[in-house]
C-alpha cells in the first residue's frame, strides 16, 4: 500500500475500555498505522465493546451490523471486534452467524498481541477468533497513544474477584491482578512530564488495589506516592466498592492537597436482603456508617453512586429501601440503571423465575430519578457563591460564547467565554452565580492557574 493504512477504534463502556483503546491505538501507530478521522477512511476498524448491560450490547450489534455496507463496498478492509463481549459465547455464535463481515474477534485479555492477530487474520479467508478464557501475567511497557489534553487514564488493577450476582464483569476481565506500584509511579511521572495533570488510577475494584503484591500494598500507600509527583494537579481513583473502603484511605483523602473530594460509592440497592443476594458483601447499615465517616472527615467531599432498580425478586419494600438511603445521604448524583439479565451471572437464573414487571421497574426508575434530581439540585445550590478551581474542557455545544468547565468532583461549571481568549485545558478559578439540576453557571474569578497545555485538544467535548 502506498499511503499508510488508516484506523479507527470505536469504543463502548467504562474508562478501562477507554484506556485499551488507547494500547490499541500505540500497537497499531507503532505497526505504520495513521488514526482515521470517521470509520468511512478507515482501512481497519476495532469495535472495543462493553457487555455490563444489555443496552450496551445491542448499540454495539446494531453498529456491527451497519458495517456490512461498508464492508462490500470495500471488502479489502479490515472488521475487528474486541473487548468484554467477546468474552461470551454468545456474542461469538452470533457473530458467526449474522456478521460474516467481521475478520477478527479477540477478547480482553489478549490485546497486547493485536499485531499478530492482525497478521493472521489477513493470511485467513475465514474469521479469526482468538479469544483467551484467562488473563496472563500482568504486561507492562505497552505503547499507547493517550488523547491529548490534561487528562490521563492509568490502569493499577485489572479484574475483579468479588462476583456481584449480576455482574458479567468478573467473566469477562478475569481474576484481580495488581500492577507493581513501581511501573505506576514511573508511569505518572512521564505523564507528569508531558504535560498531564488530571491523573485517573483504574481499576473494576480500584480499592482492592494491592492485596495480591509481594509485600502487600493498598491503594492509600499508591495515592500518597502519586501525590509526590510534581507537576500532578488532581488524582482521582475509579471505581472503588464500598467493602474495601478503608479508614485509612478516608484519612489519606482528607490529608491530601491533591485527591478529589470526590467520593463515588456504588450502593446498588438499600435493602438488606436484595444486597444479600447480590452478595455485595455489606449491608444498609454498614453503607451509611462508612458515608458518615467520609462525612466526618471529608465534610465538602461531593458524593455519588451506582444504583439498580428491579433486581430478581424486588418488592415495593425493597426499593423502599433503596429511596431511604438516597434521602439519607443526599448524593450530589448518581447513576441509575435498570436490572439486565447477564449471560453466566447467578442473577440471570433468577429473573428466569422472578422477574420484576417491566413497566414496575421503569416505575421505579422514574420515582428514583425524581428524587435524585430534586436532591442535585438542592446540592448545587448550595455551592452558589462559592469559589472553585475548574479545568476548561471547551466550547459549549450548545452556545459557543459559553465555556464547559468542570470542578474536581466532576461538576460541569458553564461560563461566559471571550472568544479573543483561548482556555482550553486550563485550570481557572470561577465564582459560582446559578444552580441547575445537572450544572452549574459561573463567573472568571482569576487568571489560569496553569500555562497552555503542551497537547491542546482539537476535538470539543460535547456538553
Ligand atoms: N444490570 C444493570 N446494571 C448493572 N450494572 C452492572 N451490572 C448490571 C446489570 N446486570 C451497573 C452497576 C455498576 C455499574 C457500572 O453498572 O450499578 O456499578
Ligand atoms: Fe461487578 Fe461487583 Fe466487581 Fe463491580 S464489584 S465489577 S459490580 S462484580
Amino acid at each position: 500500500m502506498s499511503q499508510q493504512p488508516r484506523y479507527f477504534i470505536k469504543t463502548y463502556g467504562c474508562q478501562m475500555n477507554e484506556r485499551d483503546s488507547e494500547i490499541m491505538a500505540g500497537q497499531l501507530d507503532q505497526m505504520g498505522y495513521q488514526p482515521a478521522a470517521s470509520d468511512r477512511d478507515a482501512d481497519l476498524i476495532v469495535i472495543n465493546t462493553c457487555a455490563v448491560r444489555g443496552s450496551a450490547e445491542e448499540h454495539a450489534f446494531g453498529y456491527i451490523g451497519q458495517l456490512r455496507q461498508l464492508k462490500d463496498e470495500r471488502p479489502g478492509m479490515t472488521l475487528a471486534v474486541a473487548g468484554c463481549m467477546a468474552q461470551e459465547a454468545g456474542t461469538i455464535a452470533w457473530l458467526k452467524k449474522h456478521a460474516p463481515q467481521v475478520d477478527l474477534v479477540f477478547g480482553t485479555h489478549n490485546m497486547h498481541q493485536l499485531p499478530e492477530m492482525l497478521d493472521r487474520a489477513a493470511e485467513s479467508d475465514e474469521m479469526v477468533v482468538d479469544v483467551w478464557q484467562s488473563a496472563g501475567e500482568v504486561v507492562e511497557h505497552l505503547p499507547s497513544r493517550r488523547k491529548d489534553g490534561v487528562r490521563a487514564f492509568v490502569n493499577i488493577i485489572y479484574g475483579c474477584d468479588k462476583f456481584c450476582t449480576y455482574c458479567i464483569v468478573p467473566f469477562t476481565r478475569g481474576r484481580e491482578r495488581s500492577r507493581e506500584m513501581e511501573p505506576i509511579i514511573e508511569e505518572v511521572r512521564a505523564l507528569a512530564d508531558e504535560g498531564y495533570q488530571d491523573i485517573t488510577v483504574l481499576g473494576q475494584n480500584v480499592n482492592s488495589y494491592g492485596h495480591d503484591l509481594e509485600p502487600a500494598r493498598d491503594l492509600a500507600d499508591l495515592l500518597v506516592e502519586l501525590e509526590k509527583v510534581d507537576g500532578v494537579r488532581w488524582l482521582r481513583y475509579t471505581t472503588p466498592h464500598p467493602r474495601d473502603f478503608s479508614q485509612k484511605l478516608i484519612d489519606a483523602i482528607a490529608d491530601s492537597q491533591k485527591i478529589t473530594r470526590h467520593v463515588h460509592l456504588p450502593v446498588q440497592a438499600g435493602s438488606n436482603p436484595i444486597l444479600k443476594r447480590m452478595n455485595r458483601k455489606y449491608t444498609k447499615e454498614a453503607y451509611l456508617d462508612l458515608i458518615e465517616r467520609v462525612k466526618l472527615k471529608i465534610p465538602d467531599a461531593s458524593l455519588t453512586t451506582d444504583i439498580i432498580v428491579g433486581f430478581p425478586g424486588e418488592t415495593e419494600a425493597d426499593f423502599e429501601e433503596t429511596l431511604d438511603v438516597v434521602r439519607r445521604v443526599r448524593y450530589d448524583s448518581a447513576f441509575t440503571f435498570i436490572y439486565s439479565a447477564r449471560e453466566r451471572t447467578p442473577a440471570a437464573r433468577w429473573e428466569g423465575r422472578d422477574p420484576v414487571p417491566n413497566q414496575v421497574k421503569k416505575d421505579r426508575l422514574n420515582r428514583l430519578m425524581a428524587l435524585q434530581y430534586q436532591i442535585s439540585l438542592e446540592a448545587n445550590e448550595q455551592l452558589v457563591g462559592k469559589q472553585e478551581l475548574v479545568l476548561v474542557e471547551g466550547v459549549s455545544k450548545k452556545n459557543d460564547r459559553v465555556w464547559a468547565c468542570r470542578t474536581h468532583n466532576n461538576k460541569v461549571v458553564l461560563i461566559d467565554r471571550d472568544p479573543a481568549e483561548d482556555l482550553i485545558d486550563r485550570f481557572v478559578p470561577v465564582r459560582i452565580t446559578g444552580a441547575k439540576t445537572f450544572y452549574l453557571t459561573g463567573q472568571q474569578a482569576g487568571r489560569p492557574v496553569s500555562p497552555p497545555s503542551p497537547r491542546r485538544r482539537v476535538e470539543l467535548p460535547m456538553v
